[in-house]
């Protein structure tokens, strides 16, 4: 059986809750698969916050003015079989170091590259705000180009409300076995309309986009997803109706785009 890298983006800053229920995981997944586990410490990656230059969005990640970390924590994720984001609900949030994490690689919400990946959401919260967090979390790594395989939102307020232990250990048994599938499969996951739609609805703007954002345009160009018979993003098979769908979808979007592209005064 393959040995599965496991990448945990780890965005509590101590070894707490977050910590303990990651490693509830583990053993639960070694169940079903041999996975090894290598924790990310957010908190002591050396990962500055984003100075907001937009460079990363218009001429690429490498002219990044931050030169810290960064490039290692993306290798780290390209290397990994799957990738688990976890955090502790802050404020009704993720932590700060999983923001300041976020914000750092955003330009992935505009070339998306994780295809063919799965990630874990797992998020704990003294008593509220991680139905929240996890749809945050796993829209963001969805974007990005991830499978999201599990979610698991853990309640940790102390004493626990009765029952909430075993629907914390139900919610990870759950996850893990979901994540282990998606890590064993040999096939990718086929789109479903959701996808589809999001592929059609970016492809409306990236196309448009070459002399405001060249890295975004210069990479949606070059892997094939601007040519009319692209239907995703990866060549697994798409849904004729899905198709449909998100083709109608992307001509409103793009007559979206060009209005707001038009300068004022020229239409
Ligand atoms: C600064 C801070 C903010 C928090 N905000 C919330 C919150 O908004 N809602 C909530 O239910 N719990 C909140 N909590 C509780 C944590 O989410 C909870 O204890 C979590 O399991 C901590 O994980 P950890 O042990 O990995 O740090 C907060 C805790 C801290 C330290």
């Amino acid at each position: 059986m393959k040995n599965m890298k496991i990448l945990v983006i780890m965005g509590s800053p101590r070894k707490g809750n977050t910590f303990r229920a990651c490693e509830e995981l583990r053993e639960c997944m070694q169940e079903y698969v041999s996975a090894e586990f290598e924790y990310l410490w957010l908190k002591d990656a050396g990962l500055s916050p984003c100075r907001g230059c937009l460079a990363c969005f218009a001429s690429g990640e490498d002219k990044c003015p931050n030169h810290d970390d960064g490039p290692e924590i993306a290798r780290k994720m390209d290397e990994a079989d799957g990738v688990i984001f976890a955090t502790p609900v802050y404020g009704m949030n993720v932590s700060g170091q999983m923001k300041v994490f976020i914000d750092r690689f955003c330009y992935n919400f505009h070339r998306p590259r994780f295809f063919g990946k799965s990630a874990l959401i797992l998020v704990t919260t003294g008593f509220m705000g991680q139905k929240d967090v996890l749809k945050y979390l796993g829209d963001v790594a969805w974007l990005w180009g991830f499978e999201i395989a599990g979610k698991a939102g853990l309640v940790t307020m102390d004493p626990l409300p009765k029952g909430r232990k075993e629907e914390n250990r139900k919610a990870i048994a759950k996850a893990a076995g979901n994540f282990s599938f998606a890590l064993g499969r040999e096939t990718p996951k086929k789109p479903g309309l959701k996808d589809i739609i999001i592929f059609h609805g970016e492809r409306a703007s990236f196309s448009r986009l070459e002399k405001i954002s060249p890295e975004d345009y210069r990479y949606w160009k070059e892997k094939g997803w601007l040519d009319r018979t692209t239907k995703y993003f990866t060549k697994a098979p798409v849904n004729p109706l899905y198709h449909g769908i998100g083709t109608v979808a992307e001509f409103f979007a793009a007559r979206q785009v060009e209005k707001e592209l038009t300068p004022k005064g020229d239409s």
